[in-house]
């Protein structure tokens, strides 16, 4: 089993980390643009082996994906993070390119790869790369719902006191400040409905907190967050490769479920050793499938903006 990260900078090397640590693969492969970055990291992460108890070979790549031929998973995380007061959707322009000419190059090499995207503007780089690839749709997945998913139980159990791994709480839409929509109505703590702990307020400030999630992070470090999505990425790795059939919520095709098509979005999916298998249908309420009709609408206006640029 081979997995290749492209982009080495804080969330491919923290995926590359998680990766490695739960030797999830024999081979690991690491690629970046920057002379050097890739092989530095790769040896970095290298000589935490023996400390950590890990038998993954792992190498380092500055742009030659030759080294990267016969990956079963390749996680996608290059382009440019946001900056304190940016949104994810400002990166379209430079990340779109990133994105279309990564995905070709993972391609060409290991034709059968199943693809992760976490570079933003996560939704609309997912699309592309299922466009631009022509892949069958359950190989192309965006990590979006599984951070924003762990960010919503961390509010939750800050509210709650309890342990985030007591909860189950999921977000669904698009992975945007304003796109993302907690379902507080199926968040529960132990099978018990978290309503029965927390007012309706605090649920809401718990729903308000997650959506800027990124945007909190990004103002307190001065950079997009890294721990997080790199452990995302690597989570969803994981379920790929052990074939767990692991309910995530993930960034994928919509071919009518959930009321929207030609889009890629997030919602509930069966994760395993084909890539998204199966879309769970939570039966949404009314005001909840509203919501998701907006955030489709904002995700597709995303879309839309790719057929302007020269990528
Ligand atoms: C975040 O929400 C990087 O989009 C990512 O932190």
């Amino acid at each position: 089993m081979k997995v290749t990260v492209v982009g080495a900078g804080a969330v491919g090397a923290t995926c590359a980390d998680n990766i490695a640590r739960k030797q999830l693969c024999d081979e690991l492969v690491i690629v970046d643009i920057k002379e050097g970055f890739a092989e530095g990291k790769a040896m970095d992460l290298s000589q935490t082996a023996q400390i950590e108890g890990f038998d993954t070979k792992i190498t380092g790549s500055t742009n030659d994906y030759t080294k990267t031929a016969g990956s079963s998973v390749a996680v996608i995380t290059s382009g440019i993070p946001r900056k304190p007061g940016m949104t994810r959707e400002e990166l379209i322009g430079i990340n779109a390119g990133i994105v279309k000419t990564v995905t070709q190059n993972i391609l060409a090499h290991s034709p059968e790869c199943i693809i992760i995207i976490i570079s933003n503007p996560m939704d609309t780089m997912t699309y592309l790369a299922l466009k631009e690839s022509g892949l069958p749709k359950h190989r192309i997945i965006g990590m979006g719902g599984i951070l924003d998913s762990a960010r919503f139980r961390y509010f939750l159990s800050q509210a709650m006191n309890c342990s985030p791994n007591d909860l189950q709480a999921t977000v669904v839409g698009g992975h945007g400040d304003t796109t993302m929509i907690p379902l507080t109505r199926l968040a529960t703590y132990c099978g018990t409905p978290a309503a029965n702990y927390l007012s309706a307020e605090a649920l809401a400030k718990v729903a308000a907190d997650t959506m800027v999630g990124g945007a909190t992070l990004t103002g307190l470090l001065g950079t997009s967050a890294w721990y997080a999505p790199g452990a995302a990425g690597a989570a969803l790795v994981e379920a790929i490769v052990r074939d767990e059939k692991k309910m995530m919520p993930c960034c994928v095709s919509l071919e009518g479920e959930y009321g929207q098509s030609d889009i890629c979005i997030g919602v509930p999916v069966i994760i395993g050793r084909n890539g998204w298998e199966k879309i769970v249908d939570y039966k949404l309420d009314e005001e909840e499938q509203a919501a998701f009709n907006k955030s489709a609408d904002a995700v597709r206006s995303m879309n839309s903006v790719l057929a302007t640029l020269e990528i």
